[in-house]
Formats: structure tokens, sequence, C-alpha cells
């Protein structure tokens, strides 16, 4: 059991930044990877489509005797987990929400900004969070469409994601933010083009390594984490693995073999 895989799945590609993090922290693991590409962006689907394919993800990733699995997603996490932990009640479950606590720890300035998709800002979840952490701030939340969609197509440079990503900046600065809460898996691969969009004194803050680190918790309280030597990590997409392979080395340093996925 300890030498079991470890089940990851996001509405595409973007969770693979949260997988780097779960590899840097546990290269003992083995990691299987879903992209649901084919219905992506979950963003903008709604919570009952989005916990059908939680629950699609969580059965395949049974059957491949994943000891655990992780939802490199935080619309994903909003929508469906709750369920996904009523149905699997013993396995381990590490989902992921944006990082308002850290973030409202953190500010200095007052004003804390969030960049994630329409489905996560509208979820009484993430209303949940802001309730519990976020009274003594402000906060100026900003849905981002589009951005999910370049990323996808391996466009992490153009001016196009320029233009759309400094229109979504635009109230998040002029509202004085000094801290920025990268809240959907697929932002951290902007950070390049963001540090060039914002001031050098605002802090971006993502989860990818405060999942690896829960999820290492999880498995070392039940003596699951791997010895080791592990296998190379596997990949499966909904849409077309060729276009997946292509983006692969770009979003993950090096290629895989990568699946069709048709659950
Ligand atoms: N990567 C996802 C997240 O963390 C969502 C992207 C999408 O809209 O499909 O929220």
């Amino acid at each position: 059991m300890r030498e079991a895989p470890i089940g990851v799945f996001d509405s595409g590609v973007g969770g693979l930044s949260v997988l780097a993090e779960i590899q840097r922290l546990l290269p003992n693991e083995t990691l299987l990877y879903v992209a649901d590409c084919g219905n992506i962006p979950y963003g903008e689907k709604t919570p009952e489509f989005i916990r059908q394919r939680c629950s699609v993800m969580a059965g395949f990733f049974q059957q491949q005797g994943a000891k655990a699995l992780v939802l490199a997603c935080n619309t994903a996490t909003v929508a469906g987990v709750a369920d996904l932990r009523r149905d699997y009640p013993n396995w381990p479950l590490v989902g992921m929400e944006p990082a308002v606590k850290p973030a409202a720890a953190a500010t200095r300035s007052g004003v804390v900004g969030v960049l994630a998709t329409t489905g996560t800002l509208q979820s009484a979840k993430f209303a949940a969070l802001l309730d519990r952490f976020a009274t003594d701030v402000r906060v100026i939340t900003q849905p981002c469409p589009g951005l999910v969609e370049m990323i996808e197509a391996g466009d992490l440079h153009s001016s196009a994601l320029r233009r759309l990503l400094a229109g979504y900046l635009e109230p998040l600065l002029a509202g004085g933010c000094d801290t920025i809460i990268l809240g959907c898996t697929h932002y951290p691969f902007l950070k390049p083009m963001l540090k060039q969009l914002i001031p050098a004194d605002i802090s971006l803050i993502d989860t990818g390594a405060a999942v690896a680190r829960q999820l290492q918790r999880l498995l070392a309280e039940r003596e699951l984490l791997a010895q080791g030597p592990p296998a190379e990590a596997q990949f499966w997409t909904s849409a077309s693995p060729e276009h997946m392979r292509k983006i692969l080395p770009l979003l993950w340093n090096k290629s895989g073999v990568v699946r069709s996925f048709s659950q």
C-alpha cells in the first residue's frame, strides 16, 4: 500500500502546478494525473456538473489503486470535496481553496486581492472562508474568464494574454492591494508575466506547497509514505493527448506518457 500511487486531477493542466509541489516534497511517490481538458473550464460550469466529474475522477483513481486523492483545483474543491469526503470516508483526500488566511495575516495595507474562477468566487465555501478569516481586511475579488483557456493552449507570454491579465489586475492595484491570492491552480504559470505587471512589493500567494504538505501529513499519519524509487508520473486527458504531450514540457518541464481519458 505504501508504494501505491497518488491520484491528482484538475479541470485541465493547471493542477500541474500542484503536481510539481507534490513531487518536490515527496519525490518517492508515484503520481497519476488526470486533466479533464474536455470539460474546461470548470469555472463556468454548474456545481452539479463539477460534482459529477469529481465522482468520475474518484472512481477512476480507486480503480487505479490510488492510496490518496488530491483535487488540484479550487473550483472542483468548493463544489465537490464535501461529497467525496462523504462517499470515501477512509480515503485520504486533499482539496484546495484560495489562501485567504495566510493573505489576511500577511497584508500590511489591509487590502487583499483574489484572482480566481467565477465558480470559486460565487461559492458558499468561499463566502465562508471570507467570513472566517477576512473580517479585518478588505478583499477585492476578480473573476478571470479566458485566462484558463489561454494557459490550456500553452500561451504564457502573448500580448493578448498580457492585455487580459492587466485588465484583471487593474481594480486590485487601484484598490491598494499588497497581497494577491492566486486562487486557481492555472494561475501560478502566469507568475513571470504577473511580476512584470505588478510593483515588486506586492506578494503573490498560492497554495500548491501547502497542499503538498497536507498530503505529506495525511500519508505520514497512516504510515503510507512511499520509500521509492517512484515510477514515472503518468498522465491522462479527456481532450487531445497529442496536445497535452506538446505542452507538457512547458508546464511540467519534461515530456511524459499521456493517455486518453474517456469516462
Ligand atoms: N484550475 C482550476 C482551479 O483551480 C479551474 C480552472 C477552470 O475554470 O477549469 O480553480
